[in-house]
């Protein structure tokens, strides 16, 4: 506080109050003549140089001598040589003349740095408020991106259903009434066995073609989805995975389970084909454990547990090339939910948190 004040205090207060504390030392001086008040002398200097500079500083130097001087010569009671204690008062002017110099030398050093951390302080506040912007403007583009990347999305499910629907109904109805005409044509030449091999040929791979076609058509768009619900698509993506990889899996749904956006079966369904492709892949898992519920707070959450070797999710989501877990959490993050993964030697866990 008594810093702040002598700091704003103008240059005629400094000066009085050096006055009034040179004239102390002064009486001081005299009434204790036989004392050596030499240091006392430097604090009304050394206050006068810091606070208003060198010009004062030294005025006050040459007063300090000339009254000390004054005081000696005052209270000679031994004869003294005059020439003597002039010399000394020229010693201690000049001792004087030195302590306001350097001390002024420092003053200037410390106004020189404080400017230079204002300075510096102004230049990050700078770059803060610079920061703030371009990191509203980060979020304000990862906003629109995941917009676009919804729009995207949408379109993509939509035209898939489109041609999983051509695929399953033109294309499919089209090959059974082929294999209809196929073993026709080889009842009616029953007689020729030759004819009755190409035509049951031909037929087995019309079948097999009508089969590629539904799997298409099914990867497509999980025609279960629409037709019997989330669960029961879940249900039999689960068990056609593990008749191909021989994991055996657990799942379970929670009684009455209810979706309030039909659009978000779809995502949920992707996820869960992703960890199942993932699960496949890389694990090694003989077990999985799936299940999914409605929560009291009104959300969904779904669990993906396999107890395979597990990885290192931390290095696995830095490495731009993992698009399938990153494809995962961003479906999450556009139903304004979250993907979370945990990953340890005995096995991994995918919990998916989305509003219902
Ligand atoms: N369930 C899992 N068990 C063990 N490792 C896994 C599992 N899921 C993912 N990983 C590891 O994480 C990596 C990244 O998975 P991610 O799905 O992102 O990419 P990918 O499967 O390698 O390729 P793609 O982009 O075709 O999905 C995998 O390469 C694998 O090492
Ligand atoms: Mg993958």
């Amino acid at each position: 506080m008594v810093r702040d004040f002598l700091n704003r205090a103008n240059k005629p207060v400094i000066l009085a109050i050096g006055i009034v504390l040179i004239s102390l030392v002064v009486l001081t001086d005299y009434i204790t003549y036989n004392l050596s008040f030499s240091i006392f002398y430097l604090i009304p200097i050394v206050f006068v140089t810091w606070y208003t500079g060198s010009k004062y500083g030294l005025i006050f130097s040459f007063g300090s001598a000339v009254l000390w001087y004054l005081v000696d010569y005052s209270n000679i009671t031994y004869s003294v040589d005059g020439a003597i204690l002039f010399w000394n008062a020229i010693v201690r002017f000049g001792f004087f003349t030195i302590i306001t110099l350097l001390l002024a030398k420092l003053k200037l050093l410390q106004i020189n740095l404080e400017t230079k951390v204002r300075d510096r302080t102004a230049d990050l506040e700078n770059e803060i408020s610079d920061h703030k912007i371009a990191k509203a403007e980060l979020t304000r583009i990862s906003t629109q991106l995941r917009e676009l990347n919804k729009k995207i999305e949408t379109i993509k499910e939509d035209q898939n259903t489109r041609i999983a629907r051509e695929v399953h109904d033109e294309l499919g109805q089209a090959l059974t009434a082929i294999n209809l005409e196929v073993l026709w044509i080889g009842k009616k030449y029953s007689s020729n066995i030759d004819i009755v091999n190409r035509m049951l040929m031909l037929s087995e791979i019309v079948s097999n073609t009508i089969g590629t076609v539904r799997k298409i058509s099914s990867d497509l768009r999980p025609r279960l989805l629409d037709q019997l619900g989330l669960v029961s698509a879940m249900e039999s993506q689960l068990k056609d995975f593990s008749i191909r990889s021989g994991v055996k899996f657990k799942f379970n749904a929670s009684d009455n389970f209810y979706l309030n956006n039909n659009n978000n079966s779809i995502t949920i369904f992707r996820i869960l084909q992703e960890a199942l492709t993932n699960i496949s892949r890389h694990s090694n898992a003989r077990n999985i454990d799936i299940s999914i519920c409605n929560t009291a707070n009104n959300n969904i959450e779904m669990h993906i547990k396999d107890d395979g070797k597990g990885f290192n999710v931390n290095r696995v989501l830095k490495n731009s090339n993992s698009l399938g877990l990153i494809g995962m959490k961003e479906r999450a993050a556009i139903l304004n939910g979250n993907l979370e993964i945990n990953s340890s030697s005995l096995g991994t866990e995918i919990l998916l948190k989305i509003p219902n």
